[in-house]
């Protein structure tokens, strides 16, 4: 019997890892873009990071077990609960506000379907200190840009943003009570997922919710664009106040030039229980995949760590429906390597020669390979171009008598004699 690998987890053959490759290099580019700084941490963490921290959805996933010190731990599921411990940690030392990016694999076991896996790696942009929406602006900036570096436009991708601080205002005008209004949350975050007689159904059981109230509940989600959310806000007490930071990252993220992009959801709540106020996600604009990636603020979590309490919102864009819309789009890259040149033995005496001037080139940063046995120059020729080389250069007898090499263009054919001196330096390689 084969073995095979576990489900959800991925192998990366060449052509799998240039794509992730890709990936991560947009990912760097445009963080580092943004004046962002790479950390990292553990991939093992106590279990009871998550269980304190991410809320239920995410617990039911972990990968967990016991370790032989007889300690809970789990595998990280996400990146801010690690992110939070490590700035609360060192909170007053840092200089704020602090922008960090990260690239975790993290594992969850979830079931595995198009753009959805039990492994994945995670792209974390983070601020930490900044309470204003300026952050939040940012945040989804970068989100956006990346996307546009990998060659997706706003027809491709939809970045649809909420607030979680509006949405509360709302729901507080429909007279629920403190307990009553975290799954009021997490019902309108399903109110694309399941029908609306599922979700009045729910709010009755899990929260005594009345089905009038319910409706009403389900109807908040509904409420689209900035106007829409702006008019109901000022129907509410405080309405208009909650409303500040939503319409302030509009016109930033206008000013920004990416107002193409971005739609106004209240439906988007996000289900991470720690959001405290903007909240989005980033789609692609026909919804046939999961969220390519989703984020928001948590101004709670790093005080609820017990380090300092500072305001933060982040957000974690996944490999996987990323890469699906790359390849979509026709836009995979080679896993090609694509070599300066193939060096080629005539005989089995010239192979040590082959070998010093191997060096010699690499030394140089070019790209440089050769038969690891001895062969015929046919066959030798044949490699090469499959690689694909640009040029074969070749060494005989006569051309190492002369100081010499053959240099051969393998797209036009063309040969010229070179001296090795002038091989190694003044050459045009391009
Ligand atoms: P999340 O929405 O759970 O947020 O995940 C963010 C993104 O990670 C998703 O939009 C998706 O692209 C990718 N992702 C998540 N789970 C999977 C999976 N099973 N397979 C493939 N891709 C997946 C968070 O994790 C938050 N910690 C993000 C954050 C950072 N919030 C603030 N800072």
């Amino acid at each position: 019997m084969q073995s095979q690998g576990l489900p959800g987890f991925r192998d990366f053959y060449p052509d799998d890892a240039a794509l992730r490759n890709h990936i991560f290099a947009a990912w760097r580019d445009v963080a580092r873009r943004y004046g962002f700084q790479e950390y990292d941490g553990p991939p093992l963490e106590p279990l009871e990071l998550y269980v304190k921290k991410s809320g239920a959805e995410i617990v039911g996933q972990l990968y967990t077990f016991e370790d032989r010190g007889g300690r809970s731990v789990a595998f990280r599921p996400e990146m801010t609960p690690t992110l939070a411990r490590m700035v609360a940690a060192r909170g007053r030392a840092l200089k704020k506000p602090i922008r960090w990016f990260s690239l975790p694999q993290l594992m969850r076991y979830e079931r595995p379907q198009r753009g959805r896996l039990r492994e994945h790696f995670q792209l974390n942009m983070d601020i930490i200190g900044e309470p204003g929406p300026l952050a939040d602006a940012e945040l989804i900036a970068a989100a956006i840009d990346i996307t546009r570096k990998l060659g997706l436009g706003p027809a491709d991708v939809r970045a649809r943003i909420s607030d979680r601080r509006a949405v509360r205002a709302l729901v507080d005008a429909l007279g629920l009570s403190d307990a009553q209004v975290p799954i009021a949350f997490q019902y309108i975050d399903k109110i694309e997922r399941e029908s609306r007689a599922t979700l009045i159904d729910g709010l009755a059981d899990s929260a005594g919710i009345s089905s009038d109230t319910a409706e009403q509940v389900l109807d908040l989600g509904d409420i689209r664009g900035l106007e829409g959310a702006l008019a109901a806000l000022d129907e509410v007490p405080g309405g208009a106040e909650a409303g500040e930071p939503l319409r302030h990252c509009v016109a930033a993220l206008d000013a920004l030039g990416m107002s193409e992009y971005v739609d106004i959801e209240l439906c988007v709540v996000r289900g991470l229980a720690y959001y405290t106020g903007i909240v989005f996600e980033l789609f692609d604009a026909h919804k046939a995949l999961r969220a390519i990636c989703g984020g928001g603020r948590y101004d709670g979590l790093l005080a609820a760590l017990g380090g300092t309490d500072l305001p933060a919102a982040g957000f974690g864009m996944g490999d996987v429906v990323l890469g699906e819309l790359v390849t979509e789009a026709g836009a995979r890259p080679s896993a090609q390597v694509g070599l300066d040149a193939f060096l080629v033995a005539v005989t089995g005496e010239d192979v040590p020669h082959v070998l010093q001037l191997a060096r010699q080139l690499r030394d140089r940063g070019l790209r440089i390979e050769y038969a690891l046995k001895q062969q015929s120059i046919a066959k030798q020729l044949k490699l090469a171009a499959s690689r694909p080389a640009k040029r074969a250069v070749v060494i005989g007898p006569d051309e190492r008598a002369h100081s010499e090499v053959v240099v051969r263009d393998l797209e036009s054919g063309k040969e010229q004699r070179v001296a090795v001196d002038s091989l190694l330096q003044g050459y045009s390689w391009s």
